[in-house]
C-alpha cells in the first residue's frame, strides 16, 4: 500500500469512526421508514441500508437521498452486511411480514432462522456495536439474539412496548386532554397480546390518574381505562388488517431508541431486553422502562405496580418463556 492509500485509508477510518453509523438490515417499509424517521430527526449519522435486494435497496437510498438535502446532518448509502462490523447501532428489521390473521408469536420459527445467521455474523465481527431486533415476535428474537450472540445483556435490545407505551399515552393524552409528553405511562412486558398497562403508577402533571380527574372535576372512569388499555393491544393488528403493515409507528419508536443511543441521551424508554434476575420473572426478554445510554441498556427499572399488574406481567413471562421453549433453532 503507497503512503498516499495509506494515509487515505487512517482517513477514512477516522471519518467512519467520527460519524456514528447506523446499518438496517432489511430495507422493507420498516426498513426504509427507520432510515426515513432518522434523515428527519436530523439524527447525526451514516444510515447503511443493507439488504439481500441490491436493487431495492439501491432504489430507497436513492429516494433518501433526495431527502438527504434537508437534513444535512444524515447520510444515507447502500452497503454491504460487512457494513455492520463497524456500526454503533445494527437495527434488524427482517422477517416475515405479518397477515393479520398470525399473532407475532406464529411467526416465530420463520424468522429465527434468518435472525440467527444475521445476528451471529455481527457477533464475530463487531466489538462494541449494539444489536437492536424490531423482528417479530421482538421480544422472544430479542432474547433468543442475546443467547445465539453471547453478547452482554446491555448491547441486545429489541424494540418491544416503545411502540405500545406510545400508543396506550396518545390515548390517555386525548382522553384527559393533555398533551401526550405530559402523560407519564408504560406498557410493559411482551409487544403483544399479554402486554401489560400500567395505570397505577401512570402520572399527570405530577399527579395519579384518578388525582388529575379530581382536581379536573372529572369522574375518574376505570371502564374508560380498560377500553383504552384494549385499544392499544389491538391497535397493531388492526393497522395490518386495514393495510397490510404497519411502519410509521415502529419506524420512528426505532429511530427514537438509535437517537437515545447515538446521543447517550439516558432516557428512559420501554424496550425488551433480558430482564434482570432481581425481577423474579426468570430468563426472559421483555419490556420495561429501561434507561438507555450510548452502551445500550444502562439500567431496567423495577416500576412500582400494584397486585394486578405483577400478576399480568408474570403471565406475559410466562407466555414468552413458552414460546423461547418452543424454538426450534
Ligand atoms: C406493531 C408491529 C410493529 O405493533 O408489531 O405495529
Amino acid at each position: 500500500m503507497s503512503v498516499v492509500e495509506v494515509i487515505q485509508s487512517i482517513d477514512q477510518n477516522y471519518v467512519r469512526s467520527r460519524i456514528p453509523r447506523v446499518a438496517i438490515v432489511g430495507t422493507g417499509l420498516v426498513g426504509s421508514t427507520t432510515a426515513y424517521a432518522l434523515l428527519l430527526s436530523k439524527t447525526p449519522a451514516e444510515i447503511v441500508l443493507i439488504n439481500r435486494d441490491k436493487r431495492r435497496a439501491d432504489g430507497h437510498v436513492q429516494d433518501l437521498r433526495d431527502a438527504e438535502v434537508f437534513s444535512h446532518t444524515t447520510r444515507v448509502v447502500a452497503g454491504h452486511f460487512d457494513d455492520c462490523c463497524s456500526a454503533d447501532v445494527i437495527i434488524i428489521t427482517v422477517g416475515v411480514s405479518q397477515s393479520g390473521q398470525r399473532s407475532r408469536l406464529e411467526s416465530l420459527n420463520e424468522t429465527a432462522a434468518i435472525l440467527k445467521n444475521l445476528v451471529l455474523k455481527v457477533a464475530r465481527c463487531n466489538p462494541h456495536g449494539i444489536l437492536l431486533i424490531a423482528s417479530n415476535p421482538v421480544d422472544v428474537l430479542t432474547y433468543a439474539a442475546w443467547k445465539w450472540s453471547g453478547l452482554p445483556p446491555n448491547r441486545v435490545i429489541g424494540s418491544g412496548t416503545s411502540l405500545d407505551t406510545s400508543r396506550f399515552r396518545r390515548r390517555l393524552a386525548e382522553h384527559y386532554g393533555v398533551a401526550s409528553d405530559n402523560v407519564h405511562a408504560y406498557v410493559i412486558g411482551e409487544h403483544g397480546e399479554s402486554q401489560v398497562p400500567v395505570t397505577s403508577s401512570a402520572r399527570i402533571a405530577g399527579m395519579s390518574l384518578e388525582n388529575f380527574c379530581r382536581e379536573l372535576g372529572l369522574p375518574h372512569d376505570e371502564d374508560m381505562l380498560r377500553k383504552i388499555a384494549n385499544d392499544t393491544r389491538a391497535t397493531g393488528l388492526e393497522i395490518i388488517r386495514a393495510k397490510g403493515a404497519t411502519y410509521y409507528g415502529i419506524g420512528t419508536a426505532l429511530a427514537r431508541i438509535t437517537g437515545a443511543i447515538l446521543r447517550d441521551e439516558h432516557a428512559v424508554l420501554t424496550v425488551s431486553s433480558l430482564v434482570p434476575e432481581s425481577m423474579g420473572l426468570g430468563e426472559v426478554s421483555l419490556s420495561l422502562p429501561t434507561i438507555i445510554t450510548r452502551d445500550g441498556v444502562a439500567r431496567v427499572v423495577s416500576i412500582p405496580l400494584d397486585v394486578s399488574e405483577r400478576h399480568a406481567l408474570e403471565a406475559s413471562a410466562e407466555t414468552l418463556k413458552q414460546y423461547i421453549a418452543a424454538l426450534k433453532t
